[in-house]
């Protein structure tokens, strides 16, 4: 090769390395997520994480409040949810709360000047109480998703009084009736699903209804996998706003060669699976039944209240602010929704055998946080005794329509293995059971999942 050539080369590759360099800068680096010789790495640049870095600094904590004193409830008159506290630790979480969600406006935001404080005319206080118990809830019910690290108002609000991702349902752009025909919910660019012409509101499937995500066939032939290719794209509008809300890459929680394997995904899919119960459990419980406290200018285009979704925590970071514990400053937030005594229901006894019954309502595949603990029990026998696996047991009534029935008690037991699989138990020691009716009426007890232990 003459050296004119070799020159004339070494300028070209330095050119191009230039040109390829000069996009981002300075150049992204890499983490390994996966054994080596998968790709499963995780791309970052130091400059980005940086000023990510600086904008989730959180609050100093305020002084705690000095031991002891009067109870609030004792003192103050209208107290529902912090009537645990003293007159001390309730000011003090006033100031927090102030702080965290209304720093501009300051008491006035909830109390209405020259109105007693125990007044609850203004719907920002009314909302707060709920929110109060939202918090609660969250770090006491979900600790399977937020850990002890939990979540305070600052988590979501970050010192304005509506965070800044929250969303509506989405009725998409308005198109000329007959002109430029059904978009089918997609086919425009929405950058709630990184620009990409997918369905632009995976939101109200999957986080505020509870459509199923599953999209990969369990069986090598047909008749298995009713899911066709658009419903694929509705999970990928989905996990495309998860990787964005928490700005990762798709190998954050899977490798790549097989999405649906549980077994080779990593350990955040598990936290992840668990987020996408607690949001929809958030919207169902609280948000939703919000929506006619809040004034008609919070309502989104359709008439609905403003909902939660990855972004509403996460905002743009794998773990909120970084995985700050402010929760440890205020530990009156992580306690326990204190409800009217309720009668609790009488535990029947489980056949011998049956590690789990998990009964389901009317039409429904979800599983609650009582059905959630219920695995998670299950789960923890099944880790202690290595020799046992489980059969999942489906079941269905013969009242309406039978086939239907059926792929309802299927549906379920798919959801009964995806929690135990998020629990940790591998996948070979489940056994999937043909589902079957039961004898007799339509009562609670015929839409459920058994958990039977097998050897
Ligand atoms: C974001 C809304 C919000 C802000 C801001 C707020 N509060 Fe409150 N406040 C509430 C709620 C909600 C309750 C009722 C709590 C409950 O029911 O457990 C309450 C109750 C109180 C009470 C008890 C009143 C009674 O007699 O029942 C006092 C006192 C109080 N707040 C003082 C303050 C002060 C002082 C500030 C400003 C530093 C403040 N609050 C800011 C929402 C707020
Ligand atoms: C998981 C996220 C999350 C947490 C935690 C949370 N909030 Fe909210 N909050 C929301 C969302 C979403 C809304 C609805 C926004 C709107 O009102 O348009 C909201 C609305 C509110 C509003 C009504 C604002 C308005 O003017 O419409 C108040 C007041 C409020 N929150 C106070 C609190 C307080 C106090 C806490 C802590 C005890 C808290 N929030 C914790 C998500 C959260
Ligand atoms: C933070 C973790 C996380 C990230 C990042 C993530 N996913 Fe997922 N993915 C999940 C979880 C959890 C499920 C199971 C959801 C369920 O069944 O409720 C899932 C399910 C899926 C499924 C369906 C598998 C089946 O059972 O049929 C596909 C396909 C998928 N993800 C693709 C992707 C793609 C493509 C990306 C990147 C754009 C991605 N995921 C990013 C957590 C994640």
């Amino acid at each position: 090769m003459s050296a004119g050539l070799l020159r004339a080369m070494t300028l070209a590759v330095v050119g191009l390395s230039l040109f390829v360099a000069g996009c981002e800068r300075p150049p992204p680096e890499t983490v390994q997520r996966g054994y080596r010789g998968l790709g499963m790495v995780e791309v970052f640049n130091p400059r980005t994480v940086a000023a990510q870095v600086e904008a989730n600094q959180v609050p100093a904590p305020l002084p705690a409040a000095s031991p002891g004193g009067p109870a609030a409830s004792a003192v103050f008159k209208n107290v529902k949810v912090l009537n645990d506290l003293s007159v001390g630790e309730l000011t003090r979480t006033m100031a927090a709360m102030t702080a965290w969600v209304a720093p501009e406006q300051g008491c006035a935001y909830c109390h209405a000047p020259g109105e007693d404080l125990s007044s609850d005319s203004l719907y920002a206080k009314v909302v707060a109480r709920r929110m109060l118990e939202m918090t609660r809830h969250i770090n006491s019910t979900w600790k399977d998703h937020v850990a002890t690290t939990g979540v305070t108002c600052y988590t979501c609000h970050r010192g304005k009084p509506v965070p800044s991702d929250i969303w509506f349902e989405n009725p998409g752009p308005s198109t000329a009736q007959g002109v430029a025909g059904n978009r089918a919910g997609q086919n425009f660019p929405a950058p709630q699903v990184g620009l990409a012409s997918l369905p632009y509101d995976p939101f109200t499937p999957f986080l505020d209804q509870k459509s199923e995500i599953r999209v990969v066939s369990t069986a090598a032939l047909p008749g298995d996998n009713h899911h066709s290719i658009k419903q694929t794209e509705w999970t990928y509008a989905l996990m495309i706003h998860i990787s964005q809300s928490l700005g990762v890459n798709c190998t954050y929680c899977h490798n790549s060669r097989s999405f649906v394997s549980w077994d080779a995904s990593t350990p955040q899919r598990a936290t992840a699976w668990y987020a996408i119960r607690t949001v929809r459990n958030l919207n169902d419980e609280f948000m939703n039944p919000l929506a006619s406290t809040l004034p008609a200018s919070r309502r989104g285009p359709l008439g609905d209240g403003p909902k939660i979704n990855f972004g509403t925590c996460h905002q743009g970071v794998y773990k909120p602010l970084f995985g700050a514990k402010m929760l440890a400053d205020y530990p009156e937030l992580s306690g326990v929704v204190i409800k009217a005594a309720v009668e609790p229901a009488p535990v029947a006894a489980l056949p011998a055998g049956v590690l789990a019954r998990i009964l389901f309502e009317t039409g429904k595949t979800d599983l609650g946080p009582e059905s959630m603990q219920a695995i998670a029990t299950a789960a923890k026998a099944l880790q202690e005794n290595a020799a046992l696996k489980v059969d999942l047991s489906g079941y269905a009534d013969r009242t309406g329509n039978p086939a239907a029935n059926l792929e309802l008690a299927k549906q379920r037991a798919f959801a009964v293995r995806d929690a135990l699989k998020a629990a940790g138990v591998a996948d070979v020691r489940i056994v999937l059971k043909k589902p079957e009716f039961v004898i007799g009426g339509a009562d609670a007890e015929a839409r459920r999942v058994d958990l039977v232990a097998a050897n």
